[in-house]
């Protein structure tokens, strides 16, 4: 499974980086709004920090300006995914940019017909938003292994299942359980991912029985 960070903070994104256990970054219009940076500097700045995959999101509705502004961010750096919504546009777009060998993620997924839409238009990734669907009393987790099961069904659908709108880390086990390829996850749940009581009270007993040894190891 890959592990991308759904953030533009850019601090955040080098401080996960710095773990070494991250494959990417996925960015949207609203990330990029509470980060108050300049879109195409802070998407330069993050490509610089993180090799692996980022996406940038186009804003344009129309085609024409869409594929534009994807031609655009592109050519930021080599490792720009673009992300495009899943609109007739947003497909065509894929699709074009998809034949000149630019990777796109399809976001704002809510259905396997729409995901296989994205796959039928060659995206590298597409995005099912989990917690969105759940919001609205659905269960997002079933939309993932459902795209998972019709993927695998077809040689020729080599879209990669990027989990989205993750709100959880009990979305993030779902997800890896559903056979999501990748998990798009907000800072504050990787945090939580280290969690458990077990560790911390583990830890402090080793720790306590090593300073009885009166021993060092450096
Ligand atoms: O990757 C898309 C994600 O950022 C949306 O998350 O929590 O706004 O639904 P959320």
């Amino acid at each position: 499974m890959e592990f991308f960070v759904d953030t533009a903070d850019i601090k955040e994104i080098k401080r996960i980086n710095d773990m070494g256990i991250l494959d990417g970054v996925t960015t949207n219009p609203s990330l990029v709004l509470k980060s108050n940076k300049n879109f195409k500097e802070l998407i330069k700045e993050i490509c610089k920090v993180v090799p692996g995959p980022v996406s940038a999101e186009v804003t344009a509705t129309k085609f024409d300006e869409m594929y534009n502004e994807g031609i655009k961010l592109s050519k930021i750096a080599k490792n720009v995914v673009v992300k495009v919504p899943l609109t007739p546009d947003g497909i065509k777009t894929c699709k074009k940019l998809s034949k000149k060998k630019i990777g796109v993620n399809v976001t704002l997924c809510f259905s396997v017909n729409q995901a296989i839409l994205a796959a039928k238009a060659g995206a590298k990734y597409v995005s099912p938003f989990i917690g969105r669907l759940d919001d609205i009393g659905k269960n997002g987790i079933d939309l993932i292994s459902d795209i998972k099961k019709v993927y695998s069904n077809y040689k020729n659908l080599n879209t990669k299942i990027l989990a989205a709108s993750i709100r959880s880390t009990k979305h993030i086990t779902q997800a890896a359980m559903a056979g999501a390829d990748v998990a798009t996850v907000p800072p504050k749940l990787l945090e939580e991912m280290f969690d458990h009581p077990l560790t911390a009270k583990g830890l402090k007993i080793f720790l306590d029985d090593w300073k009885k040894t009166k021993q060092k190891i450096l």
